[in-house]
């Protein structure tokens, strides 16, 4: 399934539980961690068991529970009572392989085994990212540059070049365990162009997907993800000329010398279209 969008709605507010869905998000996160202040969190926690075993949306619904060893496993009794079960758990604060380990045991403690979402946004996440991506139970890494920035004591700047290494060493230890990669946030949400252009630079960069904390957000990062006309048809010529090429290691489109790694990229062109054309 794809996670092109992953918008969060907070755990304590339920008429937003109930519109994320309605977004057009790939991905819908109910969130009990930073969006829930500390004495909300139990109400949030029952409100989102709730709307769990209410809503059925054709979306991956995922819940944000608080770091292991804090409150997660008060938030996953109240979350999974009366055998409710979110499609995946997003752990927030991930500095190391064992937090998605103890998770998958609280986990299998409650008798589920959903896939863990790993959100790096820490000096040691960045740096244990490889080992994270690769434990049993990771689906997907996620990137919080502000969290981030917070903890090594950067400040943020336009041109984001203090989370470039961050950024990128998580999209690279994605990649390397077949997970997918999810984007940092851009926290302007009135800020179209600059969450439009923020998405193309995590395209990029190899990123699979962008969280969002706001609908009209899902919107432009849905479109980033899908392909123009124009690269549709460059990788429908790069795939038909393969056909033709046979056994042929390189050939040429457009005037162009195509090979393995640009028909890896024709191929997610076109994976792009299909999604975006569901
Ligand atoms: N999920 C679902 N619906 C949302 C939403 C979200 N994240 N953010 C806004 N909406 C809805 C609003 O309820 C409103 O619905 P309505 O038209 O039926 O009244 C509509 O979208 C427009 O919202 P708007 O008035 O522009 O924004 P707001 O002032 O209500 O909310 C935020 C702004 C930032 C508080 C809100 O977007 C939000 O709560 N985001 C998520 C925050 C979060 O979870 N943070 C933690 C993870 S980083
Ligand atoms: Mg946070």
């Amino acid at each position: 399934m794809a996670r092109r969008s992953v918008l969060f709605a907070p755990g304590d507010q339920p008429d937003k539980l109930r519109k994320a869905p309605d977004s057009g998000a790939d991905v819908v996160v109910f969130d009990l961690e930073d969006g829930v202040a500390p004495a909300e969190k139990d109400r949030a926690r029952r409100a989102v068991n709730e709307a769990l075993s209410d809503l059925d949306p054709a979306c991956e619904v995922c819940v944000r529970i608080n770091p292991t060893g804090i409150t997660a496993d008060d938030d996953l009794d109240t979350v999974l009572s009366g055998g409710v079960t979110p499609d995946s758990v997003m752990l927030p604060k991930v500095a190391d392989a064992a937090d998605v380990t103890t998770l998958a045991q609280l986990l299998e403690e409650h008798d589920t085994d959903v896939p863990v979402l790993a959100l790096i946004e820490s000096a040691a996440g960045v740096l244990h990212a490889e080992a994270i991506a690769r434990a049993d139970a990771t689906d997907a890494l996620l990137f919080g540059a502000e969290d981030y920035v917070a903890d090594v004591g950067a400040t943020r700047t336009p041109e984001g070049t203090e989370v470039l290494y961050a950024r990128q060493r998580v999209v690279a230890a994605a990649s390397a365990a077949g997970v997918d990669a999810i984007d940092t946030l851009w926290t302007d949400f009135e800020d179209t162009d600059g969450l439009r252009a923020d998405t193309r630079r995590g395209i990029e960069m190899g990123y699979d997907g962008k969280m969002a904390i706001h609908p009209r957000q899902v919107t432009v990062i849905n479109e980033a993800f899908t392909p123009t006309e124009e690269e549709v048809a460059w990788a429908e010529r790069v795939l038909d000329a393969r056909e033709e090429a046979d056994d042929v290691g390189a050939f040429a489109v457009d005037g162009e010398m195509i090979d393995a790694p640009l028909l890896a990229q024709a191929e997610r062109i076109l994976e792009r279209a299909a999604v975006a054309n569901r």
